[in-house]
């Protein structure tokens, strides 16, 4: 099945004045599917606030049956920011904004690691929408995790420790995935390594004021200030911590699924366990740099 046999009708003539959200939730942990709002019509502010308080509350929000053509995309992820320039993923028809995250049997995938988004960055992305154009018939799942709740679940003595350190990252490990595959964005041909970046072990959610966990398997290298076996151990088991099932959403696609994602917040996972085709249509949001515990 394909986006376009869901709703033919032009977004146009669509609108979601009085929309009626009905809000789910989909694991004790987060992620909650919304129902009642059309993402292809213009969305109203009381209907966008209605969003961004679910995406603060839930952390990862989906929508089902979603006919969204590539400028409402553009046009949503604008209400949470500025979109991101596409840099490293393939572009979408060519649009600078909007990338095209595709699979044909491929042995890798782009998201086939726990991560944050582009924590490389000085000021990694703040979120992201996700529509779903092709799914496989199996698997091509994508899992989500609360970094308050691994934060939250550590001991009180941890934690104090964690709150006062800064973690190194950038992109060697993803260059080293990513290197010759069909991933890799126009701009960027060989995926070059860029220069590391701090970020605080534990980040302030800027809306919220919540605690998060914030480092992460493809990006973070290492605890800067302790020795570097601290460093490797304590990033070990925070690495071991964060893939606990308790704090995971498992998301199914299916064509004209739309998640949006708060990065300041959670992590994603998507498994590379099919072998027909997928693809997605993304669009990223910029964000700020992050703040620690002060
Ligand atoms: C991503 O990591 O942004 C992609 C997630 C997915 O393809 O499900």
């Amino acid at each position: 099945m394909s986006v376009s046999m869901i709703n033919a009708q032009s977004g146009e003539n669509r609108s979601n004045d009085n929309a009626d959200l009905q809000i789910r939730r989909l694991s004790p942990a987060l992620g909650a599917e919304i129902s009642g709002v059309d993402l292809g019509a213009f969305v109203d502010d009381a209907t966008f606030s209605a969003i961004h308080d679910a995406l603060m509350e839930h952390q990862v929000i989906f929508f089902r049956d979603q006919d969204m053509s590539v400028e409402r995309h553009l046009e949503l992820a604008k209400r949470f920011g500025t979109p991101t320039y596409s840099k490293k993923l393939p572009k979408y028809d060519g649009n600078d904004y909007v990338s095209l995250i595709q699979s044909n049997g491929s042995t890798i995938n782009v998201g086939g690691r726990w991560h944050t988004d582009n924590t490389d960055f000085k000021a990694p992305p703040m979120g992201a929408v996700l529509l779903c154009e092709e799914t496989p018939s199996l698997g091509g799942d994508t899992l989500f995790a609360n970094m308050y709740a691994a934060y939250d679940s550590l001991s009180e003595g941890l934690r104090r420790h964690l709150d006062t350190l800064v973690a190194q990252h950038d992109n060697s490990l993803v260059a080293l995935r990513f290197a010759g595959t069909e991933f890799v964005g126009d701009g960027d041909k060989g995926m070059s390594v860029g220069p590391a970046v701090e970020h605080p072990v534990v980040r302030v959610h800027p809306v919220t004021g919540r605690r998060a966990l914030y480092v992460n398997s493809s990006y973070t290298r290492r605890i800067l200030g302790v020795p570097p076996t601290e460093s490797e151990h304590l990033l070990n088991m925070l690495m071991a911590h964060v893939m606990t099932p308790d704090f995971q959403v498992r998301f199914e696609w299916q064509p004209g699924s739309v998640a949006i994602w708060d990065n300041r917040c959670t992590q994603h996972y998507a498994p590379n366990d099919y072998t027909e085709p997928r693809r997605m249509r993304r669009v990223q949001i910029d964000g700020d740099v992050p703040v620690g515990v002060s």
